[in-house]
């Protein structure tokens, strides 16, 4: 099997993902918001890239079990229902629900593996479940980092290393990596037991610290919250 990870989306081409399986990664916050949401029962949601995509998708949904979420630079954006706070997707607010979400890295990543033979989606609240899947696949594997504006996230490189010692573990084949996975492992030995305070290092944990949202990164470093495994099919993910 082979196994590559891309730090950043920008890092990928679609060659890259003939035939692969795309595993996607936005610890802070987006790929942990959409998995606690599908956990709390939302039915699906639609990742879009702009502001304006959202608005307009929105309008062409039924507006009553339709939820526009997202940010900017942390904060949720105006006139949406929901930020982008693993918090804020209770079942109360998201059960039966659609989301339609807008984030500044997460949801554009996501959108980037939509060439991928199966594209799922993943952060430290499901690991487990994601390498499972990953490994009963079989097939050759892409893990793809949001990043914070097509720059290296140090908490996503974590969260694919510890994705991939997984896989590893549970293959009986051999599994090649590329440089970015074996310095992604590395990564992942270096930080696993100290996982929030990593989190809180970082530029991505440092701008919700100042945003006032802080209490988000215990929740995003709740390793394992989660079994189950979201999947992009046709522009909408799903469990
Ligand atoms: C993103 O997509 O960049 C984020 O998840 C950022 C955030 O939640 O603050």
């Amino acid at each position: 099997m082979k196994l590559q990870a891309y730090f950043t989306p920008a890092e990928v081409k679609a060659t890259d993902l003939t035939g692969r399986v795309a595993v996607v990664i936005d610890v802070l916050r987006a790929t942990s918001t959409m998995i606690e949401a599908l956990a709390n029962g939302a039915r699906t949601i639609f990742p879009v890239a702009t502001i304006d995509e959202a608005v307009r998708l929105g309008q062409n949904l039924d507006r009553t079990a339709t939820l526009l979420c997202g940010e900017r630079k942390s904060v949720r954006i105006e006139g949406f229902d929901l930020g982008n706070s693993p918090f804020e997707f209770t079942d109360d607010a998201v059960a039966g629900k659609a989301l339609v979400m807008s984030t500044t890295n997460g949801t554009r990543a996501v959108l980037c593996a939509a060439d991928a033979r199966r594209a799922l989606v993943a952060s430290l609240l499901n690991l487990d479940a994601v390498a499972q899947a990953v490994a009963e696949d079989g097939g050759d594997v892409a893990i793809i980092c949001a990043g914070r504006e097509q720059r290296f996230a140090l908490e996503d490189a974590v969260c694919a290393g510890l994705i991939a010692e997984r896989v590893r573990r549970l293959v009986a084949q051999p599994v090649r990596r590329n440089d970015a996975a074996a310095v992604a492992v590395l990564l992942a030995r270096r930080y696993e037991r100290a996982l929030l305070r990593m989190l809180r290092g970082t530029a991505a944990g440092r701008q919700l610290v100042d945003a006032g949202l802080g209490e988000d990164l215990a929740l995003c470093a709740d390793i394992d919250r989660h079994r189950i495994v979201p999947e992009l099919h046709d522009r909408e993910i799903s469990i």
